[in-house]
């Protein structure tokens, strides 16, 4: 039987208190809504259906993929009425697994137990125990200890309200199943609302068996409806995160003050330091060391580097025993190779630096392209820009450039060329010269300092 996902997105999510849609806050970099998809995709299926209330535009161009097809559903009739919309979009025969947006953390590995059983005479329901049942539909089971309903908290005697075992609301059933089952639903209940769990019911009058899986961790099928409760998964999946890590072989000086964002690669014996963030796809090879309040975003860091406090680089490559920081500033398309030397205050930028380069301190290096060991003084700066257009400036290797140099660009400094400190460098400098480009000193002697008239 083919799968098809039904993710149930369209509610208000007023208590969030937000302009952004539910689903599109993010938890570990990750609009809620892209976790759900992950774990779904996980599972290959046919078509994924995301039922999508009307301020629905900003979601989709977020998800504009050719597997995901959208439903509108114009009002907020009930989760059964929200399932009831996709169905006409898929076909007989196949098993229908009920996700919610509001619901990140789901892993594939549950889905998968869940949609086992699946058939036409077997449907699953995702179960938990809760210490605190309270807001959920209650699962009732006979004195079989077979599923027979599942009740919601307004509906729900004193009795059922002592129920422990709560609906997560996912859930799977065949296509067969659900059309014959959701367009006799009613909404003659405390909510007014066509509730999806009164499929059970019906399952049960049916002969159709109901087959029950849990989760492996609660956190699994918690639901947001508030910052607080988006900030509790937030907490749990980045406590998660720099448990692996540390499991792995890395040292964490303190895994409560780091914050992955996406993806982190790290080999063993690798070093970070307290309260850094990693954005995008961060991979650091064997024995890079980070320093305190780092920020790393898409970069990969060869084996050995050292990156040392407030650093701050993006969609960059660093080379192997290379040298950043403190406070070095990497822009995206920096490359530094192996032992190079970027110090404090260095801003980069579309910067290819040749191995054993050094630009150690009070730098802007962009559009350049320097060679091996070259020296670049403090000050310099590459004039890479004229209010209109972007040039390059090339260094060769072994270029030694003096302090306080501006290296007007376009211009090509060849292969182990110096520049004397404080030059304005406009023209190309050929190789084993030294340019001065500056004024020349005059001193004058006999000099009278200048006198205080008394009065
Ligand atoms: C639902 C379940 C309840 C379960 C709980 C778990 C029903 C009737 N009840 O209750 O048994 O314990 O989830 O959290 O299913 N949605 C739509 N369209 C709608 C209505 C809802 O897309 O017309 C979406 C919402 O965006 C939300 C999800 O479905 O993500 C759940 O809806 P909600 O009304 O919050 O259900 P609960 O009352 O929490
Ligand atoms: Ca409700």
């Amino acid at each position: 039987m083919d799968l098809h996902v039904v993710i149930l997105a369209a509610g208000k999510g007023s208590r969030m208190k937000s302009r952004i849609p539910k689903v599109m806050h993010c938890i570990a970099g990750k609009p809620m809504l892209a976790h759900v998809l992950d774990s779904a995709r996980a599972l290959n299926p046919a078509k994924i259906h995301i039922v999508v209330g009307h301020e629905s535009g900003q979601v989709e161009s977020a998800f504009d993929d050719s597997d995901i097809s959208w439903i509108e559903q114009r009002e907020q009739l009930g989760t059964g009425h929200a399932v009831r919309e996709a169905l006409p979009a898929i076909p007989d025969n196949a098993k229908v697994l009920i996700l919610y947006g509001d619901v990140p953390l789901i892993q594939g590995r549950t889905l998968s137990d869940l949609l086992a059983p699946v058939s036409d005479s077997s449907m699953s329901l995702l179960t938990a125990e809760l210490d605190d049942p309270q807001g959920y539909g209650r699962i009732i089971r006979n004195i079989a200890d077979e599923v027979i309903a599942i009740v919601e908290q307004k509906d729900a005697t004193d009795e059922q309200l002592a129920v422990q075992e709560v609906n997560t609301g996912i859930l799977a059933a065949s296509s067969n199943c659900l059309k014959s089952w959701l367009p006799a639903l009613s909404n003659d209940n405390a909510q007014g609302e066509y509730y999806l769990t009164d499929i059970i019911a019906m399952a049960v009058a049916d002969d159709v068996e109901i087959e029950v899986a849990q989760p492996e961790y609660l956190e699994e099928v918690q639901g947001v409806n508030n910052r607080l409760q988006l900030c509790e998964l937030e907490c749990f999946v980045q406590t998660r995160q720099a448990e692996q890590l540390m499991l792995a072989g890395v040292t964490l000086y303190d895994p409560n003050r780091l914050d992955i964002r996406g993806e982190l690669i790290a080999s063993q014996d690798v070093i970070i330091d307290i309260n850094c963030v990693f954005e995008g796809r961060v991979e650091l090879a064997e024995g890079v060391e980070i320093g305190p309040n780092c920020v790393l975003k898409d970069c990969v860091v060869g084996k050995g580097t050292r990156i040392h406090a407030h650093s701050v680089l993006e969609s960059s490559e660093i080379g192997e025993d290379a040298n950043i920081g403190p406070f070095a500033r990497l822009r995206p398309g920096t490359k530094l190779g192996n032992q190079t030397k970027v110090g404090n205050f260095v801003e980069t930028k579309k910067a290819l630096v040749g191995e054993g380069s050094k630009i150690n301190h009070l730098s802007y290096v962009g559009d350049a392209e320097l060679g091996r060991n070259v020296n670049v003084g403090a000050g310099t700066i590459t004039c890479n820009y004229d209010g209109v257009n972007k040039s390059k400036t090339v260094l060769g290797d072994g270029v030694f450039v003096g302090s306080n140099t501006a290296l007007v660009a376009p211009v090509s400094v060849e292969s182990n060329a110096t520049i004397g400190a404080g030059s304005v460098v406009t023209s190309d400098v050929p190789e084993e010269n030294l340019a001065v480009a500056r004024a020349r000193q005059k001193n004058i002697s006999g000099w009278k300092r200048p006198v205080k008239e008394s009065s």
